[in-house]
């Protein structure tokens, strides 16, 4: 059992959608929302898709692609979405500004981006024929111009780029959205133990995501456009 797991999630099981779900953090989130009662669709960029599992199916989504992202949405039709996860994300070059790459920048950028917000269009009407209207945006502490590199001395100019272009968008979107009554939240998950936050880092994946459930499941509109991290602290743009 994880600190974390004592926090009651408030929000009624319904349907959530997790782009980035193939494997990190993206994965455990979708297993613990399975687990605890909703209808999760997990979006992989994977040609072939896994069997469904309890609770658990499998969509094709490569976020960089805007034609993958309408088509996801045309395949939706009928379906009422309470919850959208922008999980998926990359980190690009870490080699600072010698390194820098502009196909790499640029890429990172479309991905961390662009992408949640092209996502948060494509399935706007099906986050308002849902009950629960919520989008989460897995952004990062890298991505605060005021915290983010605090002991981080990391050269991923695109990555720390793309998280602060990523909060901007919450932040707008937050506005945009409050006559919908939808809620979008920016969260840091913290330094999770995945492919991206690699061998050395403090949280195992599945209390990251169970810690993510508990502030999902807690936001009101009260929350929409701000930016938390897993455990609740406030994090400065
Ligand atoms: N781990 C950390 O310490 C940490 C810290 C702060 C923030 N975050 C954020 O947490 C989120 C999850 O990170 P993670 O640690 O789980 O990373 P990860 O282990 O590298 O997993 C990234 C996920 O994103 C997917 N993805 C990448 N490009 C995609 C695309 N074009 N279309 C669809 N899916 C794509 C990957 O799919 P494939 O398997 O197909 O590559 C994978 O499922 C990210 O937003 C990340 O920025 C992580």
């Amino acid at each position: 059992m994880c600190e974390f797991d004592s926090i009651p999630e408030a929000r009624t099981p319904g349907t959530a959608l997790i782009t980035g779900a193939s494997r990190g953090l993206g994965l455990a989130l979708a297993r613990h929302y399975a687990s605890a009662g909703w209808r999760v669709i997990a979006c992989i960029r994977a040609d072939t898709l896994p069997p469904d599992e309890n609770g658990l199916e499998w969509r094709r989504l490569d976020v960089a692609s805007p034609a993958s992202i309408t088509e996801l949405a045309a395949s939706l039709t009928g379906i009422p979405l309470d919850l959208v996860i922008n999980n998926a994300a990359i980190r690009g070059d870490i080699g600072g500004l010698a390194t820098l790459d502009p196909h790499d920048f640029l890429e990172v950028m479309r991905i961390n981006a662009l992408a949640p917000l092209l996502v948060a269009r494509a399935l706007l009407p099906h986050l308002r024929a849902g009950g629960g209207r919520i989008i989460a945006n897995i952004s990062s502490r890298a991505g605060s111009i005021a915290e983010g590199m605090i002991g981080d001395d990391d050269g991923d100019y695109a990555y720390r780029c793309s998280k602060a272009a990523l909060n901007m968008a919450t932040a707008k979107l937050a506005l945009d959205l409050a006559a919908d009554g939808i809620i979008v939240l920016a969260l840091h998950p913290g330094w999770v133990r995945t492919d991206m936050g690699g061998a050395q880092a403090e949280i195992p994946v599945s209390d990251s995501a169970a810690a993510l459930q508990g502030q999902i499941g807690r936001a009101t509109m009260v929350d929409s456009g701000s930016f938390h991290a897993f455990d609740g602290r406030s994090i400065a743009w």
